[in-house]
């Protein structure tokens, strides 16, 4: 069955075709809530066997500096599944790989593709490309932010909560690009965010700032702690990410002994909330910063969170590149 596809984006799209999202302070409070509207859409149709071709004859390129399963499958399947086609473009493969600059291979894939997807390490490569390419650039993750991922998790709290307004996330671990992320987003949403890390480890101080002054509209209180505990209390979401992100392999074992006691684990979770949400990106290491207890308990939405990466991915897709 084929649904009006115009209808779905029209109006929401407003604003946002040709934009790129390098970061979610790129899109505004009324424009993550678009994303999560088309995105709800999509998931309760895909369901019932209704599909959309909002994406026909278009191509997203994937430019992969690093390893994934959760971004590649759910981008190259959501194009799919949009009438679109999603090219993998792994970074030894290509000219970029070999050194041709970021600029010539934005603007010759510029001439090829209708939108690019990029995970690569540093963040200012992503902004140089999305400089230099006249298609919409989408980060798919750097060592500073992962926007996607930020909003596939916001999606699924407000669909477990009903809403986000006023809820408490507790950050427990490495000030991360998932950190950083999530600051950002619990920001701009109003959500408010307690963030537990060992000295040392905390999220860049730009960051925090900019976080901060979207933070004063919104209402959202924001605090980097030292101590879980105090980051848990009353928290309505605890989430984790690893303790060495992809690049710090080799600092695994100094990590290690250093996020020793920033283990979500049973104890922890008793500080929190009884029906906290228990959320980490994946992928996860049971037994360090979560155990498998935990993170296959009954209150881990984790799993959801992975599946929302496609129906929030089909929706960015949808209103940026149509
Ligand atoms: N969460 C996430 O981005 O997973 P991948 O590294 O598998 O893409
Ligand atoms: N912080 C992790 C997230 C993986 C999705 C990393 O960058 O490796």
């Amino acid at each position: 069955m084929l649904k009006n596809d115009s209808l779905l984006t029209d109006g929401l799209a407003l604003g946002l075709r040709g934009r790129d999202l390098l970061c979610v302070r790129d899109l505004s409070e009324d424009e993550i809530y678009r994303v999560f509207a088309v995105a709800s859409v999509l998931k309760s149709e895909l369901r019932q066997g209704v599909s959309h071709s909002l994406l026909s004859g278009k191509s997203l390129g994937m430019v992969f500096k690093k390893s994934s399963t959760r971004t590649r499958v759910s981008f190259e399947v959501g194009i799919w599944q949009l009438g679109g086609h999603g090219l993998h473009l792994n970074c030894s493969d290509i000219q970029l790989g070999r050194g041709e600059s970021i600029g010539d291979t934005a603007e010759v894939l510029s001439r090829y593709l209708d939108g690019i997807m990029i995970r690569t390490y540093d963040h200012d490569e992503v902004i140089k490309l999305a400089w230099y390419a006249s298609v919409p650039v989408i980060n798919g993750l750097t060592d500073l932010f992962h926007p996607c991922q930020a909003l596939a998790d916001m999606f699924t709290a407000y669909e477990k909560k009903g809403k986000l307004t006023g809820l408490k996330l507790a950050f427990i671990g490495d000030g991360n690009n998932m950190a950083n992320s999530l600051l950002c987003i619990c920001a701009k949403l109003g959500v408010h965010m307690s963030l537990a890390c060992p000295a040392g480890y905390e999220p860049p101080q730009s960051v925090v700032e900019m976080a901060q002054s979207d933070a004063a509209l919104t209402g959202a209180e924001l605090e980097i702690v030292n101590d879980p505990l105090k980051a848990v209390k009353d928290a309505n979401i605890v989430y984790t990410d690893v303790w060495a992100s992809m690049g710090q392999e080799l600092e695994q074992a100094k990590r290690a002994k250093c996020f020793a006691k920033y283990q979500v684990n049973k104890s922890l979770m008793a500080a929190a909330r009884p029906d906290a949400l228990v959320m980490h990106c994946l992928p996860a290491h049971r037994g360090e910063e979560i155990t498998a207890d935990v993170i296959d308990g009954e209150n881990s939405v984790v799993f959801d969170e992975a599946e929302n990466r496609l129906h929030v991915q089909k929706a960015i897709m949808s209103l940026l590149m149509t």
